[in-house]
């Protein structure tokens, strides 16, 4: 069945946590407060000029015209081209990737097809930039809109990283520039960034005995770190982080929050001595909005109903949850359930549409009532992957990320301890 970009989403500007879902997403191109590097508090100056918008000609693209588009392009392109898609991407986007995954399985994707001169990454900003610093030399990778941040990941930048550390070395006692192990053989502390977080925060993990994690290794790479520190700083996401620590016994008490607005993040020097866990205050907008009292009344309306979330969800949602996991996790999650079971689903709206539709023989829902996409996912729309993949056959790459080589090195060695961290 061929369904219209509307009718596939479902997305009703009333009932959507989001009214930027009701636009075009070329109306939000230049807009500040997403893509590359920006804050919600940036301000561009006027005249607005971003790099990569998509020109008028594909904005006015029927849907069919679009898809034979992308259809022969990715044909004439052959084993030259690699499309790679997140779970959260709109259907019709899914459609077209050679690969469908979480982050993790995706920046493994990337390293698995050599071959590939172009790696056109269907997801946001960061697992652009996770791509091409995973990348051989030579490949290019293409985010077909810039403007596909993410707000949690802009929610920990580089000078706030920075200064957290030279506050927390001060605290511990050391030379930011030359920690030593202790006579335990441990650290003071260890930097672990989540990977919805920019390159720059990922090549400041590398330089500092650091390491990346995603939702789906998240436990197995605190284990990596306690092994080596005695704490761990944790950003952007506070959630994932108070999840897995809480899950593997740390107390709640000693993972302080680190609001970097304030000076030593909010914390007193006795707190800090004591903390296991650093929890920088970020969050992802749209996790953030599942609630127990969803959990309640999906339980009071569907009894024996199994309900899984997302870890970055906030702690009370995942403690009253049968379970939580990555997007990977929920996938075979909800695999592994029965025919005629009931599952609720707290994470974002395509994916759980898109379950719901593959199993049809169980009653699959969100646990939130009001559509809630993720709306920089939501920008990567099938006329920027046509005219991203229309430009490789004339010869042009547009939207190219490209990580600048030395914070590459210093991000590949994080993100290379995190492939070598295996759970126990
Ligand atoms: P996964 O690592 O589970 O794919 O999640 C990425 C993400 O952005 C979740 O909001
Ligand atoms: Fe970022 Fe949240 Fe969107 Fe994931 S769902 S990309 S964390 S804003």
């Amino acid at each position: 069945m061929k369904l219209s970009v509307t009718d596939r989403i479902e997305v009703r500007p009333a009932q959507s946590c989001d009214t930027d879902l009701a636009r075009a997403p070329w109306d939000l191109d230049a807009m500040p407060g997403y893509g590359p590097g920006a804050s919600r508090a940036d301000v561009i100056p006027e005249p607005v000029s971003r790099p990569g918008q998509l020109p008028q000609a594909y904005r006015e693209m029927s849907e069919e015209e679009l898809h034979g588009r992308i259809v022969a392009a990715k044909e004439a392109l052959g084993e030259r081209l690699v499309i790679l898609g997140h779970f959260y991407q709109r259907d019709e986007v899914v459609q077209y990737a050679d690969f469908v995954g979480d982050s993790f399985q995706l920046a493994n994707a990337a390293l698995t097809r050599d071959q590939a001169e172009w790696i056109v990454f269907c997801g946001v900003h960061f697992m652009a930039e996770t791509a091409d610093i995973l990348a051989r030399e030579g490949q290019q990778v293409i985010l077909p809109n810039l403007a596909a941040g993410c707000s949690m990941a802009d929610m920990a930048d580089e000078d706030s990283v920075e200064a957290a550390w030279e506050d927390l070395c001060a605290v511990y006692g050391v030379d930011p520039g030359a920690i030593e192990p202790d006579a335990e053989g441990k650290l003071p502390v260890i930097p672990v960034t989540y990977m919805n977080s920019s390159a720059a925060l990922k090549a400041f993990c590398g330089r500092n005995n650091g390491i990346v994690c995603t939702s789906s290794n998240a436990a197995a790479v605190l284990e990596w770190a306690f092994e080596r520190a005695h704490r761990v700083l944790f950003f952007p996401d506070q959630h994932l982080g108070r999840n897995t620590a809480k899950a593997m016994g740390v107390p709640l008490e000693q993972m302080p929050m680190w609001n970097p607005r304030q000076p030593l993040g909010g914390n007193n020097e006795a707190d800090l001595l004591e903390a296991k866990v650093l929890l920088w205050h970020g969050f992802c907008s749209v996790h953030r909005r599942f609630t127990t009292a969803q959990i309640d009344q999906a339980r009071a309306e569907h009894p024996g109903v199994k309900i899984i979330v997302h870890p970055e969800c906030p702690m009370p949602v995942v403690d009253a949850a049968d379970a939580a996991g990555s997007t990977d996790a929920i996938k075979k999650f909800v695999a592994a359930s029965e025919p005629g079971d009931t599952i609720a689903i707290g994470t974002e709206i395509n994916m759980v549409n898109r379950l719901a539709a593959e199993y049809p023989d169980r009653t699959i829902f969100c646990l939130d009532p009001v559509i809630c996409p993720c709306s920089t996912m939501y920008r990567i729309h099938p006329g920027y992957l046509a005219w991203v993949l229309d430009g490789l056959l004339e010869g042009e790459v547009h939207n190219q990320i490209t990580v600048p080589q030395t914070q590459a090195r210093d991000a590949r060695t994080a993100l290379e301890r995190m492939l070598a961290a295996k759970p126990r």
